[in-house]
């Protein structure tokens, strides 16, 4: 099969869909890399990385999107994509279908073959393309929460671990998933005290039982977030219901119970955002404020540390590509159920029921 590996251009994306540790993969499976030239670059691979490990390095995204049969990203195409993905191309990437209608027009009209990495769902219900980037960004959450929480960036001007004889700040969590649980860990490590809201009774006695002594677990609803909100100096939504909307947990009719200076990260913004208030931001102006509460919702927070990110990307895309060159995605999806849940739009319709339920 011929794989094409574009280089990203959303706003200060940085990483991309193959290590030459991948290309290297598929070429000893007897397939063939087009890799767009400087797609690495920004993720430390040269494109002599990727020549020396059998990779055709092409001058343009038209032409690697013209050439192969499998195009790897890593986020959704944007508007300059979409006019050059093909019928019956598979494009194997992040698509968040459910939080951009335009987006999902686009690929249903393009009659190509959407396979989304964040449903690809495993029999324990655990979705392997997504880990990788939700422990990055829950761990990137408190970095840039306690960055924000600084009085001259608009913050309330707290240090979140405190110092001997003065209390540390106050993060609340909401959603004990891999960003939440990972974002925990950061905030108290840092010092923190913590508090985790999940819908899931079980979820939540896992978390109390690894956590340490500075996070508390707590049922989500609608009457403990609102008592909660008051009192923290840092937000982290980090829901997910796989494949539709995030809930909004906190309504714009909430901010007036947040003291001014408090920090909200949406992480869940890829999916529409927990926060009513929330809309997508970039890297390059990651934060704005409603009433005084500074609202940090970068939708591929990820991009920020390449190094890391495409690393631990690569490590969970690289053996479902694999299967998708060498079966071909329609044999891999009929033998391979994680992969099957990850097809969204095949051929002009959305074959997803949450992806097809966030448009009735
Ligand atoms: N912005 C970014 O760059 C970025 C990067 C990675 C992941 N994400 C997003 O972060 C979100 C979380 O991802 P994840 O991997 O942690 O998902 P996950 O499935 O591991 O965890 C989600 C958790 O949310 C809980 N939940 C659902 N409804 C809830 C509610 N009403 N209140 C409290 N908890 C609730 C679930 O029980 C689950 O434990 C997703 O939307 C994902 O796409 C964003």
């Amino acid at each position: 099969m011929k794989i094409g590996v574009p280089k990203e251009i959303k706003n200060n994306e940085n990483r991309v869909s193959l290590i030459p540790g991948g290309v290297h993969a598929f070429v000893q499976h007897g397939h063939e890399v087009f890799v767009q030239t400087q797609a690495g670059a920004n993720s430390g691979f040269s494109d002599e990385a990727y020549q020396k490990v059998g990779a055709k390095i092409i001058p343009t995204a038209e032409e690697v999107f013209a050439t192969a049969d499998m195009i790897m990203k890593v986020k959704e195409p944007i508007a300059s994509e979409y006019k050059l993905i093909r019928p019956n191309q598979l494009v194997f990437t992040y698509f968040h279908f459910a939080a951009d209608e335009t987006l999902t027009k686009a690929m249903i009209a393009s009659n190509a073959v959407c396979l989304a990495y964040e449903t690809v769902t495993k029999p324990d219900r655990s979705l392997p393309l997504l880990i990788p980037m939700s422990e990055v960004a829950g761990r990137m959450s408190v970095q840039e929460g306690a960055k924000y929480l600084e009085k001259p960036q608009g913050g309330k001007g707290i240090l979140l671990g405190g110092v001997p004889g003065v209390k540390p700040a106050h993060v609340l969590i909401l959603g004990g998933g891999v960003v939440g649980t990972h974002a925990a860990f950061m905030a108290a490590g840092l010092g923190a005290h913590v508090t985790i809201l999940d819908i899931s009774l079980p979820r939540l006695r896992y978390l109390s039982e690894i956590m340490p002594k500075n996070v508390d677990t707590m049922m989500s609803s609608p009457y403990n977030i609102e008592q909660l909100i008051a009192r923290a100096d840092l937000i982290i939504g980090a829901v997910l219901i796989p494949g539709a909307k995030a809930p909004h947990l906190i309504t714009k009719g909430m901010l007036k119970h947040i003291p001014k200076g408090t920090v909200l990260v949406d992480v869940a913004i890829d999916q529409g955002g927990c926060f009513e208030t929330s809309h997508p931001t970039t890297h390059a102006d990651p934060v704005y404020e409603v009433d005084g509460v500074i609202h940090y919702c970068v939708a591929n927070i990820p991009g920020a540390v390449p190094m890391t990110s495409t690393e631990a990307l690569t490590n969970a895309t690289l053996p479902y590509g694999l299967l998708l060159a060498g079966l071909g995605w329609e044999k891999a999806c009929e033998k391979y159920a994680d992969l099957r849940e990850g097809l969204n739009i095949v051929n002009g319709k959305i074959v997803n029921q949450a992806v097809a339920e966030a448009f009735i």
